[in-house]
């Protein structure tokens, strides 16, 4: 039987999947941009549910389309209480994604959004999406450690509530800052793994909830949002500054992967990175001694220079949103959580510009099986 001839391109580099107005980068130059905006400009100007809303509706929201945006989320940032009950239940040491995306497909259940094409279904499972997954990572947290979950405090505002969530006290301002600036630099980026996967299944017509628990489950892959977690246990292992240049030697001599560095898309710095870099500095600029994991960071990031610049690889936005994250007291399994809560505008915005010119996903594939085998019975087989 003759193959079609087809050449398969590995991780499907370079093909685009879709056309989209949502975020653009040019990986050569290090740019990133919300709706034409750039990302320095948002993480500096913007709040989070700005950006949301920037996303998912393809410009900036006039004062009353803002506010009444957020009051929306705000309202809706509550877990009803068999959801709660749900989450008691999960075994404590499931990790904070593995919660995550089991109680977003089961809030499918409780919210039915079947009707994708109904304008109102779609922007209420968005704003529910957006308002309750804080709330969920904070309570899956709260749970695990044995605490009893808080109620969300609708008088903060949005970063300030999953702090307040988690720890029962409102955070200082340069914490609210970070915390709202990280979920604005993880909001989007393009086709990326995650945001193909919320487009795959979008394209089948499922409801937002599977959608989205699909994309939280592609994200949990070390290789995708779970190599922020990864650097910090490096950087923890390389210990002190010192270190850094034979740690790091030694795992380029054994082809070891160094986690927060590298991009399929930037042969750059990623502009994410520097962001979160220059937030590391205004965290640490006050604390003496404890910027310690910041010096062993920027120590690697000179020994990868060195020795990776020639195959363009440089830090990714998880270099460094680890380490502030760290600093701000958040424990490490909430890294990816965190990231998720801000993706989810990204992720939504791209299922709802792949429904409005909806075709199911079908790659094709380049088959290198068998043909025409016979069928052994059981008693032959070796
Ligand atoms: N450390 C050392 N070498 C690396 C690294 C790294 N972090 N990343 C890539 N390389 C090397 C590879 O070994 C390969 O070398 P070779 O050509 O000599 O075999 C070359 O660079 C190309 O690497 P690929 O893995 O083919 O690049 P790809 O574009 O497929 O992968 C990825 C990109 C997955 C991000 C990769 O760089 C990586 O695994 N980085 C570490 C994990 C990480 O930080 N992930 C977060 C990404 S950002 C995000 O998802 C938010």
């Amino acid at each position: 039987m003759e193959e079609k001839q087809m050449e398969v391109v590995p991780g499907l580099a370079g093909i685009p999947a879709a056309e989209s107005a949502v975020s653009y980068v040019d990986g050569e130059k290090g740019i990133l941009e919300y709706r034409g905006i750039s990302i320095e400009t948002l993480a500096e100007k913007s709040t989070f549910l700005e950006v949301a809303y920037l996303l998912l509706f393809g410009k900036l929201p006039a004062e009353s389309e803002y506010k009444k945006f957020k009051d929306d989320i705000t309202y809706h940032t509550r877990l009803k209480v068999k959801i709660l009950r749900m989450m008691e239940l999960l075994p404590e040491n499931g990790h904070p994604m593995e919660y995550l995306q089991s109680v977003v497909a089961a809030m499918g259940m409780y919210y039915p959004a079947k009707d994708v094409m109904n304008e109102e279904t779609r922007y209420w499972s968005a704003v529910r999406l957006i308002a309750k997954m804080p709330t969920i990572v904070a309570t899956c947290e709260r749970l695990k450690s044995g605490d009893a979950p808080i109620q969300p405090n609708n008088n903060l505002s949005f970063a300030a509530n999953f702090y307040y969530m988690l720890f029962e006290k409102v955070p200082d301002a340069l914490t609210e800052k970070i915390l709202d600036a990280m979920l604005i630099l993880h909001a989007d980026h393009t086709m990326n793994a995650s945001t193909f996967s919320a487009r795959v299944v979008g394209s089948t017509l499922a409801d937002p909830y599977t959608v989205i628990s699909s994309a939280i489950g592609t994200l949990s892959g070390p290789l995708h949002g779970g190599a922020n977690e990864e650097v910090v246990h490096m950087l923890k292992e390389i210990g002190a500054k010192e270190n850094a240049r034979p740690s790091i030697e030694r795992m380029i001599e054994k082809h070891e992967k160094i986690m927060g560095v590298g991009h399929r898309v930037y042969k750059t710095k990623d502009p994410r990175a520097k962001c979160l870099q220059s937030f590391a500095h205004k965290l640490f600029q006050n604390t003496t001694g404890k910027g310690k994991i910041l010096e062993i960071a920027e120590e690697v990031e000179k020994v990868v220079n060195d020795k990776l610049a020639s195959k363009k690889l440089y830090p990714n936005i998880d270099f460094y949103s680890g380490i502030v994250l760290q600093e701000i007291g958040i424990p490490t399994e909430l890294f990816t959580p965190i990231f998720a809560m801000g993706r989810v505008a990204g992720w939504l915005s791209h299922w709802l510009e792949q429904l409005k010119t909806n075709k199911i996903y079908r790659p094709d594939q380049k088959y290198t099986g068998l043909h025409n085998q016979e069928y052994v019975p059981m008693s032959e087989r070796r």
